[in-house]
């Protein structure tokens, strides 16, 4: 007969997305529970090689609940695609899953609340890459503090996990001349990802 386990396994992720999705959205850690209308817990495979981290949700994302559905998103989409990635298939969530006021940076009392949301997240997907978007969330993820060209441009081992870097899509819309490093990244990222996610 199976059993629910009493005690967490050393080795093995503690809870379910649904279940830590339940209680993020009842996050009250920091101020930007106070001014958001949803919380964007994040969303895509649950088993995906590949995990896609943004900054902040804008106002499309928290009016929606939902990641990079708004003029980001749907350049991500495109992006994706252009490799061979449906967003179906990937997961996508963001480094704070709430909406800084006027979309400034988070800060970093902010984002320590919030880590803890996101490493769980990574626990229980267990991808094998991570697609970093921009410099916030590559510094974030990585704990340094660097340009975003020292990081660009090659696999950076983290935790385990392989992490590409490349431009946030905000900054595409705004730079159009950084789409083409942007898609060398990609490329890049999928050659990589096909070698350690193989079909
Ligand atoms: N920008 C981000 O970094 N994340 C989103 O979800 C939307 C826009």
């Amino acid at each position: 007969m199976s059993q629910e386990p009493l005690f967490d396994i050393p080795g093995e992720p503690a809870r379910d997305l649904d279940t830590v999705r339940k209680i993020a959205i009842e996050c009250r850690k920091c101020r930007l529970s106070e001014m958001r209308q949803n919380v964007v817990f994040g969303e895509g495979n649950p088993h995906a090689g590949l995990f896609v981290i943004g900054e902040a949700p804008g106002a499309d994302e928290d009016a929606q609940g939902r990641p990079f559905v708004g003029r980001s998103g749907q350049l991500l989409d495109k992006i994706l695609l252009a490799v061979g990635f449906d967003r179906k298939e990937v997961y996508i969530g963001n480094i704070i899953k709430c909406r800084p006021p006027e979309n400034r940076n988070p800060l970093a009392d902010e984002i320590e609340c919030c880590m803890p949301w996101l490493e769980e997240q990574l626990d229980i997907v267990a991808p094998k890459m991570l697609l970093l978007l921009g410099r916030v969330a590559a510094n974030t993820i990585l704990g340094i503090s660097l340009s975003l060209a020292a990081m660009r441009g090659r696999v950076i081992r983290w935790k385990g996990f392989d992490c590409v870097v490349t431009y946030h899509p905000a900054a595409l819309l705004r730079n159009p001349n950084w789409k083409r490093p942007c898609w060398e990244d990609v490329q890049m990222m999928r050659a990589h990802y096909d070698k350690v996610c193989p079909k």
